[in-house]
């Protein structure tokens, strides 16, 4: 059990949603300028690397967000994206880069190990701040973050946003309705060879519960309700590997994980992930067409077609229609990658993500307890927990 004095009871949760939603309601995210025009916010990205490819077209596109800087520890990866994105400043470090060009709102994209000091900084700065998966290293610290930016009337959020899918609302909805009858159980997987660009995924604070099981455990946790314990066997199956920036190194986190949680109610569910996966569709598995997440009741089946970050359907067999049946193909505007642009949408309309700091918290008290579990070989029980059903 955490008894962390840092955790959020559910009356703090209110009064901290309460306290967003005043700062909504009383102008603080004015939609339009004195002009009418819509409002962009003036965003600074901080990581360039890989995955920035992915974020910044969406971020340089979107109505809401104007990207003012960037920001790389290796500069001539800002300098490059700078130039290639049309971004005005670029920076070699986090301290330039908030003494620098004037902006509002944080994106942060670099190695998962530094996300927590670096939303930190953000915040303390007065920046509303987006981060990549995870939020923070530990349940605690991203507490204290999430606290800092609620006294400072200030937003905070973490990757992944698979509640947004029109997918994952289509299976919440089933759910609610009963068309499963009495769930039972549930699976997800999701794995492939292993990044082979950075070595921070295979070290410590890596590995591949934050950066692959964290998108499944935020389906199941969203689908299922909170998880109240967690039991995990983990392990290294590679201990060596070969990685672009640092060339040989060992790995030091798991490659290799199990983890089943207790949802209550007598609703189990398993995830694996793991950087030894066959996967023919490689790194990037949006053509995956298996079911990587199953639920199942006593009086129904449901199956997520593709992953949960790309979803391509669902489909559902119940005792009424026992024939499987695909329903949502259409992604309806939903890509992983849009989460730190509907955070600026948000900022500006006050149009709330399903995706909350609070659920991000929770997975990462997953994450840190099932490695507590498999260290020990004991379960492990969980205090946090996040507003939910997430769709209704
Ligand atoms: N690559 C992907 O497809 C992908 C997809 C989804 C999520 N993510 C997540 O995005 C994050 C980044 O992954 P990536 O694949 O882009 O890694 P990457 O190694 O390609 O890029 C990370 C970048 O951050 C920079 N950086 C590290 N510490 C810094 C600091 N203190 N200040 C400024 N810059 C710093 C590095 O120099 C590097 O350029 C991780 O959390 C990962 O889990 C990646």
């Amino acid at each position: 059990m955490n008894t962390s004095p840092h955790h959020i009871t559910r009356r703090e949760f209110t009064k901290s949603t309460l306290l967003a939603g005043a700062a909504l309601a009383s102008g603080a995210f004015a939609a339009s300028g004195a002009d009418g025009a819509t409002r962009r916010i003036r965003t600074g990205v901080i990581g360039c690397g890989s995955v920035s490819n992915a974020y910044l077209p969406v971020l340089t596109k979107s109505p809401y967000v104007e990207v003012v800087s960037l920001c790389d520890i290796k500069p001539e990866r800002a300098r490059k994206q700078a130039e290639k994105f049309k971004v005005a400043h670029h920076y070699p470090h986090v301290d330039a880069m908030l003494a620098g060009e004037p902006f509002d709102f944080l994106v942060v994209l670099t190695d998962m190990q530094e996300h927590e000091k670096i939303n930190r900084r953000g915040l303390e700065a007065g920046k509303h701040v987006w981060s990549e998966k995870p939020i923070a290293n530990s349940l605690s610290a991203g507490q204290k973050l999430l606290q800092m930016a609620l006294k400072k009337n200030l937003r905070l959020w973490g990757a992944p946003i698979t509640v947004q899918s029109p997918q994952f609302a289509f299976m919440a909805k089933q759910l609610a309705a009963g068309k499963l009858g009495r769930v039972a159980a549930a699976h997800s997987d999701y794995g492939h060879e292993g990044p082979n660009w950075s070595a921070f995924f295979y070290e410590k604070g890596g590995g591949s519960m934050p950066d692959l099981a964290v998108y499944n455990l935020t389906s199941l946790t969203g689908l299922l309700g909170p998880a109240r314990s967690v039991s995990a066997m983990l392990s290294i199956v590679t201990p060596e590997r070969t990685v672009s920036d640092k060339g040989r190194i060992k790995v030091t986190e798991e490659d290799n994980a199990m983890v089943l949680l207790d949802h209550g109610k007598g609703v189990i569910s398993h995830t694996q992930s793991g950087f030894n996966y066959f996967n023919p569709h490689g790194h990037d598995g949006a053509k995956e067409t298996r079911h990587t997440i199953s639920i199942v009741g006593s009086d129904g089946f449901m199956g997520l077609v593709g992953y949960d970050w790309a979803p391509l359907g669902v489909d559902l067999a119940t005792t009424g229609s026992p024939k499987l049946d695909r329903h949502v193909t259409d992604a309806q505007g939903y890509i992983w990658q849009q989460g730190a642009a509907l955070a600026a949408e948000c900022l500006v309309t006050g149009k709330e993500l399903l995706a909350t700091p609070e659920q991000a918290l929770h997975v990462l008290e997953i994450i840190t307890a099932a490695r507590e579990s498999s260290a020990t070989g004991r379960r492990v029980k969980l205090a946090s927990t996040f507003k939910w059903p997430v769709v209704s």
